[in-house]
């Protein structure tokens, strides 16, 4: 078969890595992809939000199946768009990719499904919403509507950083039109998990859960990023925790989605706090998370392809989705000053042997060398019999790694490790 992979990260480099231990692939092709891929996949040029040229390409190379992977194209309708000319995809179409599209849309449904989540208001204009903001109590936590490079989010710790977080967004329209409408949510409290589950819309299966490490520096101190690391499985995440997000939130957002008619087909991805009250939804997406799937896919024992297309075809059962009872570390190497302004064009080098190990983010080549060309440049990934082992053998790694100004967190699994012990 001949696949497409569309998007260009970490994420997809590693569901490329493991789509290609399918006997059925013959050529993945990834848009746009990026150097470091160069080993596993075709990177063809196409953006990923370019649909015109996703779709020009896809018909032109007569491809097999898709994979839409980040969240722009598939709420910008790239499965919509696929399936048109008879091309079947893993992903949502965008009537279901709401769900991470808009938070008033995911906060809606659940207030009207009952599902878990925090507290919150909707305003549409500025005025009452720096009025609600008298009466809030504080820490509260402002979220424009739309797709914000996971920026979108601010916990305000008292009235005047709420009052800046709601104009950056509604009057300087920071995010742009994301930040036309805001979410002033409930701040809640407990620990963090990640899963990803798969679904063709009637049968929902979890993948193992996973720790993500958001904040730049180690302690959690810093800047929010796009994801400095991952562990799985997240020790806090016990099967009695998992039964009842089962039971109180997969399978009811599943068939809320299929009530409202928007049946949710692809990987959901269930953004959960484990609060003294019970596990609730902090957010939802739409896709796999980066770099949550760095540490998830490399555990996974069954033939990925196989399962998305369950997942297309309606056809998923939990008993098609295996994972080892391993553990995995994902330790990411970013820029020099990420996530604010960072310089690229500097070579990475690994020693021999190493890139199994690597997922590639941000890297170009130019002059035949492979060099960093982005915030977040690669992941190094590791997996052992424990967490301990795998957190060790990831660092062990990482040195084996090296580009100038390289940053990287030396506590990734650090809060893990305590929880399980
Ligand atoms: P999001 O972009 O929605 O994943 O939010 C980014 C981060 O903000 C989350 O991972 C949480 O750590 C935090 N956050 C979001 N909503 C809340 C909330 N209601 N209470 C406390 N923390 C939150
Ligand atoms: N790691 C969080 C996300 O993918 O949105």
């Amino acid at each position: 078969m001949k696949i497409m992979v569309v998007g260009g990260g970490g994420r997809e480099h590693a569901i490329i890595k493991k789509i290609k231990q399918s006997p059925a692939v013959e050529e993945i092709y990834v848009l746009p992809g990026n150097a470091g891929m160069n080993k596993d996949a075709v990177c063809v040029n196409i953006g990923a939000k370019d649909l015109d040229g996703i779709v020009n390409f896809a018909k032109e190379n007569k491809i097999d199946y898709a994979i839409v992977a980040p969240d722009d194209p598939l709420v910008l309708g790239a499965v919509d768009r696929l399936n048109e000319i008879g091309i079947p995809c893993f992903g949502p179409k965008a009537n279901a990719a709401i769900i991470e599209g808009s938070k008033i849309f995911s906060k809606n449904l659940m207030k009207k499904y009952g599902i878990p989540t925090a507290g919150y208001e909707v305003f549409t204009e500025m005025e009452p919403a720096l009025k609600y903001l008298d009466s809030s109590s504080y820490p509260t936590v402002i979220k424009a509507d739309g797709l914000a490079l996971g920026k979108g989010v601010v916990i305000a710790m008292n009235k005047e950083e709420a009052i800046d977080a709601v104009k950056s967004m509604m009057e300087d329209r920071m995010f742009g039109d994301s930040g036309s409408r805001v979410v002033i949510e409930e701040f809640l409290t407990g620990p963090e998990v990640s899963v990803l589950a798969f679904t063709d819309g009637k049968t929902v299966v979890p993948m193992i859960s996973s720790m993500d490490h958001k904040r730049a520096l180690d302690n959690d101190e810093g800047l929010n990023t796009g994801g400095m690391g991952t562990v799985a499985p997240n020790p806090y995440y016990t099967s009695d925790v998992a039964e009842q997000c089962m039971k109180d939130i997969f399978l009811p957002t599943i068939n809320a989605m299929n009530s409202e008619g928007r049946t949710f087909k692809g990987c959901l991805y269930f953004g959960l706090m484990l609060t003294p009250k019970g596990p609730k939804v902090i957010e939802y997406n739409c896709r796999f998370g980066d770099p949550e799937t760095q540490v998830v896919l490399p555990l996974l024992e069954s033939d990925l392809l196989e399962i998305m297309m369950a997942c297309t075809n309606g056809t998923l059962t939990t008993d098609m989705v295996k994972f080892s009872d391993k553990h995995a570390c994902c330790v990411i190497m970013a820029s020099g000053g990420y996530p604010k302004s960072y310089k690229s064009g500097f070579e990475i080098t690994a020693e021999d042997g190493m890139t199994a190990d690597i997922y590639f983010a941000g890297a170009k080549e130019t002059d035949g060398k492979l060099v960093t060309a982005g915030g977040r440049v690669l992941g190094v990934t590791a997996v052992d019999k424990d967490l301990e082992s795998a957190i060790a053998k990831a660092y062990e790694n990482v040195k084996k790694v090296n580009f100038e100004g390289a940053h990287y967190r030396k506590d990734i699994g650090k809060r893990a490790m305590a929880a399980s012990k």
